[in-house]
């Protein structure tokens, strides 16, 4: 394993052993996704099909509840993250479903699963901990059906992020909002510049997919979600995301200031 990726594996090991509270996480996520009220999720609940009998894979699962809706609706779903405390929680949060799941501790650069085996692709807060973005999404690509598609969430370089680094107190709010933390590889990219990714770093993989979507995401919602966290099925953070949808819709150029994005590859 190359020494970044050690590091990254020892930082998340780190940090899911110190995750508390897991039994009151599987609680909460029994109802999640069934009405959960993220504009990104909802972008991926729209686009998803049927899902009964489908292979999902789960890339950088980490201890996220978000695969639960996959579950639910048939689909069998393989998780793989680079740490393996990470699988061990991942087990616990899906034993009632465990004729249909599988687990794979690997780096996402190079998974050890069959080509064109996929149906779906998901994974949130990943991209920007990824060092070899080509190897992987090439292994994206090898990994899909033809037709699957990839979806994947992460945080958006707003282009007043260089602005705002400038000024030390504003920056780490800035961080604070982002749905990320900082791991030894983002830290990394951090210090080269790097701040969320931005639409031009992720373009250059589109000649592996037939179709590549960047969908910019998330206006304010994402400071209420920090306020109303373990109440995400809220009827006012439903009426955040109906009135801040209407408004992108109204003023698209305010988009590019969104928090993050939604990337959809298909094969
Ligand atoms: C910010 S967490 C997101 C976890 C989960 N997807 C969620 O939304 O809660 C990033 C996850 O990516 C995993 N990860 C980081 N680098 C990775 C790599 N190169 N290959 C596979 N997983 C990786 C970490 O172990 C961690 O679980």
């Amino acid at each position: 394993m190359e020494k970044v990726v050690r590091e990254e594996k020892i930082y998340w090991d780190k940090q899911f052993r110190k995750e508390r509270n897991i039994n009151k996480k599987i609680e909460r996520s029994k109802s999640q996704w069934d009405n959960i009220n993220f504009p990104e999720l909802l972008e991926i609940k729209k686009r998803v099909g049927k899902l009964k009998d489908r292979r999902v894979l789960s890339i950088g699962c980490g201890t996220s509840v978000y695969e639960l809706f996959f579950l639910k609706n048939g689909a069998f779903v393989d998780f793989s993250d680079l740490s393996t405390e990470a699988l061990k929680v991942q087990r616990k949060i899906t034993k009632e479903f465990k004729n249909k799941v599988n687990f794979f501790q690997s780096s996402a650069e190079k998974l050890p699963l069959p080509n064109n085996h996929y149906d779906i692709i998901f994974g949130y807060a990943l991209l920007h901990h990824i060092e070899d973005r080509n190897s992987f999404f090439r292994e994206i690509s090898r990994l899909l059906k033809g037709g699957g598609i990839a979806f994947f969430v992460d945080s958006y370089r707003i282009p007043m992020t260089d602005y705002v680094k400038r000024l030390p107190l504003l920056y780490k709010i800035y961080r604070k909002m982002q749905p990320v933390s900082i791991s030894p590889v983002d830290e990394e990219l951090v210090k080269h510049g790097e701040h969320g990714l931005r639409e031009k770093d992720i373009n250059i993989y589109k000649n592996f997919f037939t179709s590549f979507k960047f969908i910019k995401i998330c206006f304010w919602n994402i400071i209420f979600r920090k306020i109303f966290r373990g109440k995400e099925n809220s009827i006012f953070l439903k009426f955040i995301t109906i009135v801040e949808n209407t408004f992108l819709k109204l003023i698209p150029s305010l988009k590019k200031y969104c928090n993050i994005f939604l990337l959809v590859c298909k094969k």
